[in-house]
């Protein structure tokens, strides 16, 4: 037989790696309960139209997609925001706007395997639901910039742009809608030259060129002085402006509120998604190259899958990207070890006695691991050493007919005497 490995692109993750993960899954979900999203769970196979709605050129070619036996075409997900968008359009019609919702899960695309690129990823997703409020897009921000805080996160970015820049400008010049998407797709991809060509066959006009070419080079750090610039550039354009004032009440109402965002605007900038509809945004860490989140309005994807009209606006942050970040500026995941306990049977008969012990010490919280290979006990502390465990208890038929075991601090290397039914305190007190 074959030595079996992972379907390339695919990974496996071993406990060290996994525990980091769900680390950044948790932190997640406790903010989600912060900021009152709820929890929902969507399938991993959903009907490809379904997800090839909106999801852009880019995504569309790389979804898993197959027929099943019941000879539906289905795809394996490349993100929530579809699925979410058809709950709400459906199930969640009636609930009372606003609704949060808070997903986590795989997600697959058939990207080039690289560095931070998977086939197989996990996004923690929130979508915010029924306000067209700048409020709202405030909070996806504050909410996405807590996640870094709480994971540790340092010198971390946001690029923030407006859909409505761009498109503005080309509906206005009477480009159709799957020219702009083409567009958006060849931006979101940085070949500028590739957009402007396809934007010169469009038949826009020698103004518009020039204005786009002046949008694409609007890009700083302090939002007042660029949008100001961005709103200069594209004054010819109605909807384009509107857009900036939009994304410059997002912004300051951001910074009346007192949190403090490091942000680049690009007025230029889009992204691959062809729901948005409004503020587009992703952030950076200097250490990696591509985006740890990314996120933004879509005003009309629920009304597009039968919902009513609803706003909606959403962020998903990439989780194993946000762990590669975390692994770059070598914070640990904080994982308690001080309540983990071993239980050591000195010899057989002493097993069962273990065993109840173990039971009665998890029922007080503890993490505790009963020895199962039969190892004498200094074999089986030195193991205990190695799996950085707090406290031994070692069961012996002396100790026993006392009612009492041994227990060990295993980094003070200490051990003594204790009543058993003193046992859960002993140990509980001296890991406080
Ligand atoms: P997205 O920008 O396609 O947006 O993905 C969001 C994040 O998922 C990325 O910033 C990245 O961290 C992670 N990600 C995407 N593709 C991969 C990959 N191949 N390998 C590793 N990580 C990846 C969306 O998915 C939108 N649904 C976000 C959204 C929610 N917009 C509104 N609501």
């Amino acid at each position: 037989m074959p030595a079996f490995r992972t379907v390339r692109g695919m990974r496996d993750f071993l406990p060290q790696e996994a525990e980091r993960m769900r680390h950044v899954e948790q932190v997640s979900r406790k903010l989600a309960q912060l900021y009152g999203y709820e929890e929902v769970i969507t399938p991993v196979v959903e009907l490809y139209n379904l997800l090839a709605a909106k999801s852009g050129e880019e995504i569309r070619e790389r979804m898993y997609t197959f027929k099943d036996l019941g000879g539906r075409k289905v795809a394996l997900r490349p993100e929530f925001t579809a699925s979410v968008a058809r709950l709400v359009a459906t199930k969640m019609r009636n609930e009372p706007k606003p609704v949060k919702l808070f997903c986590v899960g795989s997600l697959y695309r058939y990207d080039e395997p690289q560095y931070g690129r998977f086939r197989e990823f996990w996004q923690a997703n929130y979508e915010f639901i029924g306000s067209s409020k700048p409020e709202a897009d405030v909070e996806a921000l504050i909410l996405t910039k807590d996640l870094m805080d709480k994971l540790g996160l340092r010198d971390y970015w946001f690029k923030i742009g407006h859909v409505g820049i761009l498109r503005g400008i080309l509906s206005q010049e009477g480009v159709t809608e799957e020219q702009q998407n083409r567009i958006m797709q060849l931006l979101d991809k940085k070949l500028w030259e590739e957009a402007l060509t396809v934007i010169r066959g469009s038949g826009a006009s020698q103004n518009c060129l020039a204005t786009l070419k002046k949008v694409f080079e609007t890009k700083g750090k302090d939002f007042s002085q660029t949008l100001k610039r961005a709103e200069e550039s594209v004054q010819d354009y109605e909807k384009a402006v509107a857009a900036v004032e939009n994304l410059r009440e997002i912004l300051e109402l951001t910074a009346e509120s007192g949190v403090k965002l490091e942000v680049t605007i690009e007025a230029g900038f889009a992204r691959g998604l062809e729901y948005y509809t409004g503020i587009i945004f992703e952030t950076y860490v200097p250490e990696i190259e591509i985006a740890l989140s990314g996120g933004g309005r879509y005003d009309k994807l629920i009304e597009l899958f039968g919902g009513e009209p609803t706003p909606a606006l959403g962020v998903a942050q990439g989780v194993d990207r946000i762990v590669l970040a975390m692994d770059k500026q070598r914070i640990p995941s904080k994982v308690a070890r001080e309540r983990r306990v071993v239980v050591i049977p000195v010899d057989e008969e002493s097993r069962a006695k273990a065993i109840g012990l173990s039971s009665m010490l998890r029922g007080a919280g503890l993490s505790v691991e009963v020895e199962v290979m039969g190892r004498k006990v200094s074999k089986a502390l030195s193991d205990a050493d190695r799996k950085a465990v707090a406290h031994a208890v070692i069961v012996g038929p002396e100790e026993l007919k006392e009612g009492k075991v041994v227990l060990r601090d295993m980094k003070k290397r200490e051990q003594r005497v204790v009543k058993i039914k003193n046992l859960c305190e002993e140990i509980l007190g001296s890991s406080k």
